[in-house]
C-alpha cells in the first residue's frame, strides 16, 4: 500500500537570498520603538506557541513588557519587521547583542501567518548587516537540536560549531557564520 509522503520544496541558496531580499523590501526592518513593546510580546507568544497545545510555548520563552524593557535597558537591540503604511503591524523580530567580538542573535520570530515568504531569512540578513555596521565579522546563534531548523540556518551559510546541553537538558547547537 502506498504511503503518503510530504514533499518539501528546497530552494537553492541564491534563490533564498533573492526571496529574503524581496521580503526585506516588502517590510520595514528597524529597531523596536517603545510604543511597540506590547505588540512585540504578543508577536513572540504567537510565534513560539505550540500549534497543538495553544497554552504551551515552543521553548521556554518567558516574555512580558517588563522583561522587554529590562532587555532594552541592558543594551539588547531588538529589530522588528513591520508592514508599511499608516498603521504598521509587527510581523517578525530578532534580538541582537555583541558577545565576545561576535554578534549573537536570538529569539528569531515570525508570526505564523507571514511565514515561508523569506521574512525569517530577511531578519537574519538584517542581523548580519548590523554585525557589519558594528564592525564585527562573526554572527552566532543557538538552536535546539531535533527541530530541523538547522537546515534553515545552513541554507543561510551557518555552520554548527558545537553542540551542548542547555537548560533542562535540552540538546542545543551553537551556529556560526563568518562574514
Ligand atoms: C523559524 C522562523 C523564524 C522562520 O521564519 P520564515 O519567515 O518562515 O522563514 P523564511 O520564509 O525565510 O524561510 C522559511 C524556511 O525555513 C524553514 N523552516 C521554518 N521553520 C522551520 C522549522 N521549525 N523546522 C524546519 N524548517 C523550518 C521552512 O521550511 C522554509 O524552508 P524553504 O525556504 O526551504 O522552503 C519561523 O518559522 C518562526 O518564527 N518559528 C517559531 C520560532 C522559532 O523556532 N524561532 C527560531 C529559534 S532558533
Amino acid at each position: 500500500m502506498a504511503t503518503g509522503s510530504t514533499k518539501r520544496r528546497v530552494r537553492a541558496p541564491n534563490q533564498k537570498a533573492r526571496t529574503a531580499a524581496r521580503a526585506a523590501a516588502r517590510y520595514d526592518l528597524d529597531n523596536l520603538e517603545r510604543h511597540e513593546i506590547v505588540a512585540l510580546v504578543s508577536l513572540t507568544r504567537r510565534a513560539y506557541r505550540v500549534p497543538a497545545r495553544p497554552g504551551t510555548l515552543v521553548t521556554r520563552v518567558i516574555e512580558d513588557e517588563r522583561s522587554v524593557q529590562s532587555d532594552l535597558a541592558q543594551g539588547v537591540t531588538i529589530m522588528v519587521a513591520r508592514t508599511h503604511g499608516s498603521r504598521p503591524r509587527l510581523l517578525g523580530a530578532v534580538r541582537l547583542v555583541e558577545d565576545r567580538g561576535a554578534l549573537f542573535f536570538s529569539r528569531l520570530a515570525v508570526v505564523p501567518s507571514a511565514r515561508g515568504r523569506g521574512l525569517g531569512a530577511a531578519l537574519v540578513g538584517a542581523a548580519e548587516s548590523s554585525a557589519r555596521a558594528w564592525g564585527l565579522d562573526e554572527v552566532r546563534c543557538d538552536v535546539a537540536l531535533g527541530k530541523d531548523l538547522i537546515g534553515f540556518y545552513e541554507r543561510l551559510g551557518y555552520e554548527v560549531e558545537h553542540e551542548y546541553l542547555g537548560p533542562g537538558g535540552l540538546a542545543k547547537a551553537q551556529l556560526v557564520k563568518r562574514l
